[in-house]
């Protein structure tokens, strides 16, 4: 799935099997985040304009599809983690200055920082708000706490800044909060709404988990080494903050003492040369080729979580998606 076409390949696929579904969960969407001040519908507008690659509701549906059955509350659950979704794009590119998001401008530099802090404020609470419609407390509860972890993913992020020992370890931990809880809660939720039982539920959440991670560990990557045009956001941020990742942390772990005090000398100030040298060592080094091969492991587990799935169209893209999390290049 290296390619463009075979990640296009792919999204044929998803639309083929839950496009109609999938409209129906942008349409819940639409009419909750919206409103009659004109300076809000315009920011609204703007940030709903172009559709990001909408990966948490496609995981909640195809795991409802492949867990018992996609119905009503499904839409207003897809709707609301893709509404979460965004309130943390919209306050994550404050944090790293961002300039592009989704090929347009992000709020922050379109606006101001003020207007995204409440703009994302706006979709958190919609989010609940819409969630709340269902009349069943679980949902709120299960998306609140996924909500506070991706939240406290993102503080001990900030955190750890220029924290040139951080570990692996600690580095998992940090996108597991982040990323790969949005992910699981939706996978697990696809299941929960579709009545599968608790032995699939914690599989959807098994495989949701390590899904996000093998997808930030290869969002990382990217940002390293990807393209803006491509992408259709600002990169080089994680280094630009100080924020150690995975081909980073390696890269240190392998290095001896001076050549880790040169790297940490360019991380603690990274300017457009600094940064050539730094692509040297990276390049001299095994660190894109490990971070890759960690991705890889876990896209597997995420794999290996399904066996209990019955077979199903559904399934498969869940299997393929896995290869598409590490593979892709948007
Ligand atoms: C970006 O998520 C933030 C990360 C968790 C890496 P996506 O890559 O899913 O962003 P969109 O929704 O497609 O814009
Ligand atoms: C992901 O982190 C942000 C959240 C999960 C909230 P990044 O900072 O890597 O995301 P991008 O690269 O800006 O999309
Ligand atoms: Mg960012
Ligand atoms: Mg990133």
């Amino acid at each position: 799935m290296g390619d463009h076409l075979t990640t296009h390949d792919l999204l044929a696929r998803v639309e083929e099997l839950i496009g109609g579904e999938l409209e129906q969960a942008e349409l819940v969407f639409l009419s909750e985040v919206s409103s009659k001040h004109p300076y809000v519908h315009d920011v609204l507008q703007h940030i709903t304009r172009f559709q990001g690659k909408r990966l948490r509701p496609i995981l909640l549906l195809l795991s409802a599809a492949a867990t018992g059955g996609i119905n009503d509350s499904h839409y207003v659950l897809a709707s609301a983690v893709e509404m979460i979704h965004l309130a943390t794009l919209v306050h994550d590119d404050v944090l790293d200055d961002a300039i592009i998001r989704r090929h347009v401008a992000t709020v922050n530099s379109r606006w101001n920082n003020e207007t995204s802090v409440l703009v994302g404020d706006f979709l958190f609470t919609h989010a609940f708000h819409l969630t709340a419609s269902l009349g069943d407390a679980r949902a709120c509860r299960l998306i609140g706490r996924a909500t506070n972890l991706v939240c406290e993913g993102e503080l001990a992020q900030i955190y750890e800044r220029g924290n040139l020992d951080l570990s692996e370890e600690q580095y998992l931990q940090i996108i597991n909060g982040k990323t790969a809880e949005l992910c699981a809660i939706s996978t697990q939720l696809g299941a929960i709404y579709a009545d599968a039982d608790e032995k699939i539920i914690q599989a959807m959440d098994d495989y949701g988990r390590a899904l996000g991670v093998a997808f930030q560990i290869t969002d990382d990557l990217l940002d390293l080494l990807g393209n803006e045009e491509q992408m259709g956001k600002s990169l080089g941020s994680d280094l630009q903050k100080e924020k150690l990742t995975l081909p980073l942390i390696r890269l240190l772990d392998q290095s001896n003492q001076d050549t880790q005090a040169m790297i940490q000398e360019i991380l603690s100030q990274p300017d457009e040369q600094t940064k050539s040298r730094l692509a040297q060592f990276i390049k001299n080094s095994d660190a894109i080729e490990y971070a890759g091969n960690r991705a890889r492991e876990f896209a597997k587990q995420a794999r290996e979580a399904l066996k209990d799935c019955p077979e199903s169209q559904a399934r498969q893209i869940l299997e393929e998606l896995t290869e598409f999390a590490i593979q892709r290049s948007i």
